[in-house]
């Protein structure tokens, strides 16, 4: 899962894919296209949405995104567009490319919607960014696990 800071939308999409997986299966994490805020906790607003649906996320760190994430994941899931061409930039080969994908994807075929940055934003930003990546990680665990 990879936004832009990794303290706000990409903490919440491996908090709730967690939350639908089995950990001894599938290996969730997510990181940052920007280093601006490695090392940091989620931003509080994304740690009370997810407190709010009983998700815990405050184990989380922020990292940043890097090549070897292509060797370690089976699917990279961009929250938004610019992460999109950021990641892709770091893309070795066309495996690497091939399993770069729009989160909104899932939900909304084709259509390469972002999930909008809420970091500017009051709390109806994070609830909205909430339901949209639940949606997402609902058909993304029925997927993979
Ligand atoms: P995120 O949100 O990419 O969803 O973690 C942001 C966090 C920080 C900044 C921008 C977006 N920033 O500019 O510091």
């Amino acid at each position: 899962m990879v936004c832009l800071g990794n303290i706000c939308r990409s903490p919440l999409a491996e908090g709730i894919l967690q939350s639908k997986i089995n950990a001894n299966e599938v290996s969730v994490d997510s990181a940052g296209t920007a280093a601006y805020h490695v090392g940091k906790l989620p931003d509080k607003r994304s740690i009370e949405v997810a407190r709010q649906y009983g998700i815990n996320i405050t184990n989380q760190r922020a990292r940043k995104f890097t090549v070897k994430d292509f060797d370690a994941f089976n699917f990279i899931y961009a929250m938004d567009e610019s992460n999109y061409q950021n990641i892709l930039l770091l893309a070795r080969d066309k495996k690497d490319e091939s399993k770069v994908q729009m989160i909104l994807n899932e939900t909304h075929p084709h259509q390469n919607l972002n999930v909008p940055d809420p970091y500017y934003g009051g709390n109806q930003g994070f609830e909205n960014v909430y339901t949209m990546l639940n949606e997402a990680c609902e058909i993304i665990a029925n997927k993979i696990s």
